[in-house]
């Protein structure tokens, strides 16, 4: 009796394992993003389907030099991908950004992803002296009394962010930075229920001390 259910036990845990491989080869495959596609799409967009060109605004190979415009290289994939699915949806509004992203397929977004998350992420320069030491502040300790988390728990301490969940923001631009927190202050962008938490609390003059700072993080 305990022979068979043990030989019966064996034969349930094989059957499973295969039935499991073949399901993750099965995802790997539908998921597997080509980044040269997705360096065409940001270099010259469709405009046939509506696709503006990336590069026009958010640069060569995705080093935005227009300070409202973010920087994409060197951001991790995942991240890339949400936003471009939040974009298309309630949760991240953008008159120019919600227009493209409708007009993406998934692949698109996700070839794009590939790609720019194969950049690298160029360095910025922190240019505020009199907000440094706030900035510095805020991002490595947070403000206690205010509730105000480190920064840096969840962006890493030199912005690089953690894969998935957490973006790289390290040598972003100041404005862009600085919309961001408002944006999430204000519901024009609700897809991170941490942020909305956090802009909250932040002033606006902590808002720019902290965005200065992270612009001369590396
Ligand atoms: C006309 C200028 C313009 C064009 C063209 C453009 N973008 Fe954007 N993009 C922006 C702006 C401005 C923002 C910031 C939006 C906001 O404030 O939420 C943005 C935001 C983004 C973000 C979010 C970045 C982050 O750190 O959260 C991604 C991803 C993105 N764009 C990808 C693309 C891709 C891919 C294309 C081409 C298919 C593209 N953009 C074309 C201006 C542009
Ligand atoms: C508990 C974790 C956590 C903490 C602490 C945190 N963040 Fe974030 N932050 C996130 C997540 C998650 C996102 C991405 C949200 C999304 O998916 O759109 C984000 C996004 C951002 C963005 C937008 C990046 C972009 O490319 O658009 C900025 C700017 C930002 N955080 C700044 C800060 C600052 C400044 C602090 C400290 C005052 C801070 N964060 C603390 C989790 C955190």
């Amino acid at each position: 009796m305990n022979r068979v259910l043990s030989l019966c036990l064996k034969f349930l845990a094989v059957a499973l394992c295969s039935a499991l491989v073949t399901a993750q080869a099965s995802e790997q495959k539908s998921a597997a993003a080509d980044p040269a596609k997705g360096a065409a799409l940001y270099s010259g967009g469709d405009p046939a389907r509506g696709i503006t060109a990336c590069i026009a605004c958010h640069g060569a190979e995705g080093n935005a030099v227009i300070p409202q415009n973010p920087k994409l290289g060197g951001q991790h994939a995942a991240y890339i991908k949400k936003q471009l699915h939040d974009f298309q949806g309630p949760d991240r509004n953008n008159a120019i950004m919600t227009m493209i992203a409708k007009a993406m397929t998934p692949e698109d977004i996700d070839n794009i992803a590939a790609y720019l998350s194969a950049q690298r992420a160029t360095p910025g320069v922190a240019k505020v002296k009199e907000t440094a030491e706030l900035g510095r502040k805020i991002y490595r300790a947070g403000i206690a009394e205010k509730n105000i988390p480190a920064c840096a728990g969840c962006h890493s301490p030199n912005g690089a962010g953690i894969p998935a969940q957490y973006p790289r923001i390290a040598g972003q631009h100041q404005d862009y930075s600085v919309t961001q927190l408002t944006n999430f202050r204000t519901g024009t962008r609700s897809n991170s229920a941490q942020m909305t938490a956090i802009s909250k609390r932040l002033t606006d003059d902590e808002m720019k001390a902290v965005s200065d700072y992270i612009t001369g993080l590396r």
